[in-house]
C-alpha cells in the first residue's frame, strides 16, 4: 500500500476530500501522516477526528533551511511515497525537493502560470479574466512552478466575488487532486521537460 503525506497550514478541505477518497477506495493509498506547521489549523482537527497521526512543526521565525530540515525530519519514519501540499503556506527549499524527487504535489487556484502567489482568486478578478481554474504540479523550489499534471478550468461570472469564485473553483480542486494522486502513486506518466504526458 502506498503512503501518503499531508502538508498543510489552514483549513484543511483538500486534505479532507483526499481523505474521503482514500477512506472509500478511490485512491488505493494510505495517509501516512497530517504534518502542519500551524498549531490552530483546522485540518488538524479534521485529521485527529479521522484517528490519523498528525505532526505540528511550527514554521515560527525558522528559516527556510532550518525549517525543512525538521520537515524531512518529521517525515522520513513515515516513509511517504507522494507528499502532497494541501494548503501548505510555505515555500520548500531546493534541499527538501532533492529529497523526495518528482514526489510533491501541490495544488493551487489558479490556472498556471497566471496569478501565482496568494489571493489567486482575488488577482483573477482584479485582471478581469473569464476563465480560472485550478492546477496540480510537481512541486520545485519556486512558487507554483513545477511541471504541471492536471488543470481544471471554471468560467469567472460578472457578479462573482471573491468567494464566489473560490467555491467553484474548490469544487474542481477536490476533484482533480485526488486524481492526480492517482495518477502520480501508479506511475503511469513521464515528464518530458515541463511536460507531463500521462498514460
Ligand atoms: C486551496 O485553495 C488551495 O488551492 C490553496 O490553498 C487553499 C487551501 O484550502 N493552495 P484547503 O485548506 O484545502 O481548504
Amino acid at each position: 500500500m502506498k503512503r501518503l503525506a499531508i502538508l498543510l497550514s489552514g483549513r484543511g478541505s483538500n486534505f479532507e476530500a483526499i481523505a474521503n477518497n482514500v477512506a472509500s477506495g478511490a485512491i488505493e493509498a494510505s495517509i501516512a501522516v497530517v504534518i502542519s506547521n500551524r498549531p490552530e489549523a483546522r485540518g488538524l482537527d479534521i485529521a485527529r477526528q479521522r484517528g490519523l497521526d498528525t505532526l505540528v512543526l511550527p514554521s515560527k521565525g525558522m528559516d527556510r533551511e532550518a525549517y525543512d530540515r525538521c520537515l524531512i525530519d518529521g517525515l522520513r519514519p513515515f516513509q511517504p511515497d507522494l507528499i502532497c501540499l494541501a494548503g501548505f503556506m510555505r515555500l520548500l527549499s531546493a534541499a527538501f525537493v532533492r529529497e523526495f524527487p518528482n514526489r510533491i504535489l501541490n495544488i493551487h487556484p489558479s490556472l498556471l502560470p497566471a496569478f501565482s502567489g496568494l489571493d489567486a482568486q482575488h488577482q483573477a478578478l482584479a485582471y478581469g479574466v473569464k476563465v480560472s481554474g485550478c492546477t496540480v504540479h510537481f512541486v520545485d523550489e519556486y512558487l507554483d512552478a513545477g511541471p504541471i499534471l492536471l488543470q481544471a478550468a471554471v468560467p469567472v461570472h460578472d457578479r462573482d466575488t471573491e468567494e464566489t469564485l473560490s467555491a467553484r473553483i474548490l469544487e474542481e480542486e477536490h476533484r482533480i487532486y485526488s486524481e492526480a494522486i492517482r495518477i502520480a502513486l501508479s506511475g503511469r506518466y513521464r515528464i518530458d521537460g515541463r511536460r507531463v504526458i500521462v498514460g
